[in-house]
């Protein structure tokens, strides 16, 4: 077989209602179920330019945000020694990949989820070319995806993402996120102001505080609490009960964080300018009754989710906040990947 071709996707990132956060032993498996919204603006690209030809070595070069990336091609190399179960032509594959984000680093959103996304897009459509099929097969992209990086399992499917067992819903499984469909018109076109405190990288990745709750006394506790958020949240959607919506992200959020900080070492990722923004949230809401909740991911920056309708009061309240932030960057609720270029040769 000999092959060659130029691929190219975008994947969006995505924001988690309720938090993935812990794995159980064995390979990408979550400790509890996770929801998120898949966002719009906010993504990767990934092009592929690819030779696969029989009985050749394989290798890979990766060029991220204009740079080559050593630690990228490792950590590649590592997830396809994992998927090669399902690509075996990996194995005698030459790769040339490009990356880049349209979101800026450490911005509190999820670049695993959309680098790791694009990735598996890009390389499920060389698949369909080596192996002449025209499935779209999403359980095994968000698969691959998962074992690439947990959250990105979630960003090949939207407008929301449900992986992990849940026993609330029939389809869910540890192997790959479904969609998921009960969602009232409320929720389906919210808008994501993420409010960037903090542009520095994080001292800790979220692979190494993963680990840390394997000996994190509220361990067991989280399990509980995780699927009890999530029933309360697939309530929210049924009813289209902002209150109940609005509860469980933030709650997700501040447990998130508080068992960040009850793990060994104490890992504290908020910033003053994080907790004077939550307060300046709360009272405003109180004070105007806009309907808009705080999440956040594993960082200092927030993600505040509203209904589109209330766009401009919303945005009237953050510009008038004595609290300082570096910038404001807009998205909203979205669909996952597209493709961009699909070209090749058989030789
Ligand atoms: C806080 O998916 O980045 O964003 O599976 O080790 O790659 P790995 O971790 P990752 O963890 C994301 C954690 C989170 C919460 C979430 O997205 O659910």
């Amino acid at each position: 077989m000999h092959i060659k071709g130029k691929i190219s996707y975008s994947s969006p990132s995505n924001i988690a209602l309720v938090k993935y956060w812990g794995k159980e032993p064995g390979d990408q498996i979550p400790m509890n179920p996770s929801l998120s919204m898949t966002l719009k603006e906010c993504k990767s690209f990934t092009t592929v330019e690819y030779e696969v030809k029989t009985d050749t070595e394989p290798s890979i070069e990766v060029v991220f945000e204009g740079k080559r990336s050593i630690d990228i091609e490792a950590k590649l190399q590592r997830w396809f020694t994992k998927i090669s179960y399902f690509f075996s032509w990996l194995n005698y594959a030459t790769l040339k990949v490009e990356s880049h984000n349209n979101f800026p680093h450490s911005a509190g959103i999820a670049s695993s989820a959309s680098g790791m996304s694009t990735m598996a897009m890009c390389l499920y459509g060389i698949d369909k070319h080596i192996k002449k099929h025209n499935e779209n097969d999403i359980n095994l992209l968000s698969n691959i995806s998962r074992l690439g990086s947990g959250s990105a399992s979630r960003s090949v499917l939207g407008p929301y993402a449900l992986w992990g067992r849940f026993d609330g819903f029939e389809n869910s499984t540890n192997d790959h996120a479904v969609v998921y469909p009960h969602v009232h018109e409320t929720f389906l076109q919210l808008h994501d102001t993420i409010i960037v405190i903090d542009k520095k990288p994080k001292k800790i990745s979220s692979r190494d505080g993963h680990s840390l709750m394997e000996g994190n006394p509220y361990r067991q506790a989280r399990i509980f609490q995780s699927n009890k958020n999530l029933e309360i949240l697939l309530q929210a959607f049924k009813e289209g009960n902002w209150e109940k919506f609005q509860h469980v992200t933030e709650s997700e959020a501040l447990s998130l964080h508080a068992l960040m900080m009850s793990s060994e070492g104490g890992m504290l990722l908020l910033k003053g300018g994080t907790v004077e923004w939550i307060h300046y949230i709360r009272n405003k809401r109180e004070e105007r009754g806009i309907p808009m909740a705080f999440t956040m991911d594993a960082g200092a920056n927030i993600h505040l989710l509203y209904p589109a309708a209330s766009h401009e009061k919303v945005m009237g309240i953050l510009e008038e906040s004595p609290v300082p932030s570096i910038e404001f960057i807009q998205d909203r609720t979205g669909k996952g990947p597209e493709k961009m270029i699909d070209e090749y040769e058989e030789i």
